[in-house]
């Protein structure tokens, strides 16, 4: 169906006759009459890095109702309530999403051949002014569902036989990361200790996403010119490298995802060298349930089997549908086990020490994943951030920094390569850690070492400083250690007898080695 857009750039044409000619042109069409919103309208934003964010509103006009859908990059809403009309209208759109719905609000009104639009991103925020334009009717309506595969084991890939280490851009740059950026973090780490410390993979998260070609084939967009220079450079200074993708047709930042691409995207991820990939499940959540997650990410773990390199899989689905029973399963090595991690103290604790259920799904080669690290990224004190490293040491996390390596503090530093808090996250037995004792707002967790040690840390969670205690019998063991040490302090304790207590900071840690 010819679009208005295309009917008034016909070359040739004078304005007197686009006018004359134009309402005959659109009934000869069988087009909408002047005044009626029917039609699938779009929204182009291009972005700097040469690709275009879109939105569509395929929109029925019946009489006073207006239906139909609106699709925001990856979140497709079905219009379940409107007012008025092509002079002034309101649109409201719902999408399910797990167990939670997500809304969406527009109002509009038509003039001439576009349709004027305003929403608000969230409720107090001011209103984004937009226009669309006509689109053909199939474009940007929503694929197919393919279907699924039934489930089976894929074999395990052999790797990270310990929590995986290294950086990511999306906690400290999430769409402002570039090709350039990316080989001076590599830089840093190379140079700055944390290579020396056991930090490896340099990852990049969303935004890096170009378009499809005639055969399908995803490329790098504007910001990245050439992925395979870009693997080749981290690869040269001895560093691995990480990528980012969806099991949808679209990423969470809205870019292009794998979905009816995954073999095709995992051979390609291979020949650029990638190393590691997270696959994070955003725009999947329209043509997919919560349930059906597990064959979803099958098909990408058997695709990375099957390319040409060993690539660590990532998953990230947030924690829904209790990944950690199946995520190995689909030949996972990591699997996010909560929403999006922010550089709070709250966010950071929220999600940290509510892991203690989980302890028994981690070991060597598959590893629950509480999210990167904000450590140096400022919203906490270094006290907090020491908490941070803490936590995810005995959590047996994946250690991620998620900072700017290039400008750090030498605290921020410390702190992320500290190398014997760091033998506690990496220990080769790959026991995670558990809580053992809690009195308000001060826990104690203990971590069982592959040398029969274990690592105790006390935690304070209150904003006061606090003493705790504890009898060595407390934590299992008969009498008090033979030896123990302080992890932050670097330096060994002195113990006397069957308790054993410390000052800790409000919102600290005393974290402790002790050998029996
Ligand atoms: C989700 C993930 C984040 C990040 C963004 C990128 O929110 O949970 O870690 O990858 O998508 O868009």
């Amino acid at each position: 169906m010819a679009s208005i857009d295309r009917l008034r750039q016909l070359p040739g044409q004078t304005p007197m006759m686009k006018h004359t000619m134009l309402p005959v042109m659109l009934l000869l069409a069988g087009q909408c009459v002047a005044g009626d919103l029917t039609g699938n309208w779009v929204v182009r934003n291009p972005r700097a890095d040469g690709t275009i964010q879109k939105t569509y509103f395929d929109l029925k006009q019946d009489g006073p109702r207006i239906g139909g859908h609106i699709r925001v990059t990856q979140f497709y809403y079905a219009i379940i309530e409107s007012t008025g009309g092509p002079a002034g209208f309101t649109l409201t759109g719902a999408m399910k999403d797990g167990n939670s719905e997500r809304r969406v609000r527009y109002e509009g009104k038509l003039e001439g051949d576009e349709l004027h639009l305003a929403t608000r991103r969230r409720p107090e925020a001011p209103l984004t002014q937009m226009v669309a334009h006509r689109a053909p009717a199939a474009e940007g309506a929503y694929p197919a569902r393919i279907p699924l595969p039934r489930i089976h084991q894929v074999r395990a890939n052999g790797l990270a036989k310990t929590p995986p280490m290294g950086w990511n851009s999306w906690n400290k740059f999430a769409g402002r990361i570039d090709d350039a950026t990316v080989r001076q973090i590599a830089d840093a780490m190379a140079g700055n200790g944390m290579k020396a410390a056991g930090y490896v993979y340099i990852n990049i998260d969303d935004t890096w996403e170009g378009e499809r070609d005639a055969q399908g084939n995803i490329s790098s967009n504007r910001k990245f010119p050439d992925m395979k220079a870009l693997a080749d450079y981290v690869h040269g200074k001895d560093l691995k490298i990480g990528i980012y993708s969806s099991p949808g047709p679209d990423t969470c930042a809205g870019y292009e995802g794998s979905y009816g691409h995954e073999q095709q995207d995992a051979r390609t991820f291979a020949a650029w060298g990638i190393d590691y990939l997270k696959y994070d499940w955003c725009g999947a959540r329209n043509l997919y349930t919560d349930g059906e997650m597990q064959a979803v990410y099958q098909k990408m773990g058997d695709a990375l089997l099957a390319s040409s390199r060993r690539i660590l899989y990532s998953l990230c689905q947030y924690g829904r549908a209790d990944v950690w029973k199946w995520a190995l399963a689909v030949g996972g090595n990591t699997w996010r086990t909560a929403g999006d991690i922010r550089d709070t103290w709250e966010s950071m604790a929220r999600i940290g020490f509510s892991q203690n259920e989980l302890a028994p799904w981690a070991g060597p080669g598959h590893w629950n994943d509480p999210d990167m690290l904000e450590i140096g990224n400022g919203g906490m004190s270094d006290t907090e951030y020491g908490t941070h490293m803490s936590l995810w040491a005995i959590l047996a996390a994946p250690l991620l920094a998620g900072n700017d390596l290039r400008d750090m503090t030498a605290a921020t530093l410390e702190i992320l390569t500290n190398r014997e808090v760091i033998s506690v996250n990496q220990d080769r037995a790959g026991k995670q850690g558990t809580r053992i004792l809690q009195s308000g707002d001060q826990e104690i967790w203990v971590r069982l070492l592959a040398d029969g040690s274990r690592a105790v840390a006390l935690f304070n969670r209150g904003p006061q400083p606090a003493r705790i205690a504890f009898r060595w019998p407390d934590l299992g063991m008969k009498r008090a250690p033979r030896r123990a040490r302080d992890l932050w302090a670097h330096a060994d304790v002195a113990l006397t007898g069957p308790d054993y207590s410390a000052d800790v900071p409000a919102h600290g840690v005393k974290l402790l080695r002790v050998w029996r």
